[in-house]
């Protein structure tokens, strides 16, 4: 990928959203989408449109970015995301976030679906994600060096202390029950083995999951704020007697989107 691509698609964007500017974007998770639907004054730009964006290959991800107000704010959404384990370079995991920052987005919400790790996160379940683990054996920012980012990124608060606290405001005052923990993001796409959820245990990882970890480096290279949060649709590998399958992380994911919405809508009011 070219150093220009997030420009170029980000002209394209521009050139659809008229004068609305989002200053947070979000990325929904498996089984998330449905928050794209609580999105008013609503402009959908498909994928196939935009250049440099592939078509996202999971089921229960389509692939539009949505434009509109949520929580009285402007916001853009990433409704279909890429993942690693598609095939897709890294580069072009992180293009919709380097785009959302051509965009001057200043905020950005995470989401995704994890396996529960720590056997306090009871699924189905929300987890704010306080800090993450790199295990994905790749970095989106190897390579050459795109325009705005520095060559070697902070990242000693990788996710928002302010945003982190404001989504507990809200938690507590909507009875949103909000654990909280470290994410390890992992290559997948088999899920792990028991030994391997054991490893993480040990390591310090409360939940598992194959995304989030690219998109938030890239942000913080980006000097956008992020807030994360996970959807813990399982036990993790081993934690119970089990076998893990996507259509049951795709069910407890849309179990908990309702919630999960409240969260980002409140956080969203709460902003300013
Ligand atoms: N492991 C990895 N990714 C996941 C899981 C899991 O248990 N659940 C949802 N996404």
């Amino acid at each position: 990928m070219t150093t220009d691509a997030p420009q170029r698609a980000a002209e394209f964007i521009r050139s659809r959203l008229g004068d609305s500017r989002p200053r947070t974007a979000i990325v929904l998770g498996s089984g998330l989408g449905e928050l794209a639907n609580q999105v008013t004054n609503a402009t959908t730009i498909p994928y196939s449109g935009i250049p440099g964006f592939p078509e996202p290959t999971v089921i229960g991800h389509s692939g539009n970015l949505i434009a509109g107000s949520l929580g009285g704010k402007p916001v853009i959404l990433q409704s279909g995301r890429f993942h690693l384990y598609e095939g897709h370079d890294p580069s072009t995991v992180v293009l919709p976030i380097r785009v959302f920052a051509e965009l001057g987005v200043s905020n950005f919400i995470v989401t995704n679906a994890a396996g529960g790790i720590n056997r306090t996160l009871k699924p189905p379940t929300l987890m704010l994600i306080t800090d993450h683990i790199n295990l994905m054996w790749k970095s989106p920012l190897s390579g050459e060096v795109f325009d705005g980012e520095p060559r070697f990124p902070d990242m000693s608060a990788p996710y928002d202390p302010g945003l982190r606290a404001i989504a507990r405001e809200v938690a507590l005052e909507t009875g949103i029950h909000l654990g909280e923990g470290v994410y390890v993001g992992v290559l997948g796409p088999s899920y792990e083995t028991p030994a391997e959820i054991r490893m993480f245990d040990r390591m310090g990882a409360d939940a598992v999951g194959m995304s989030t970890v690219p998109e938030t480096i890239v942000a913080n290279a980006r000097g956008i704020k992020v807030l994360g949060i996970s959807s813990i649709t399982n036990p993790a590998a081993g934690t119970t007697n089990e076998p893990l399958n996507h259509d049951e992380v795709l069910e407890a994911g849309r179990d908990i989107a309702k919630n999960l919405g409240r969260l980002i809508e409140g956080v969203l009011e709460k902003k300013g």
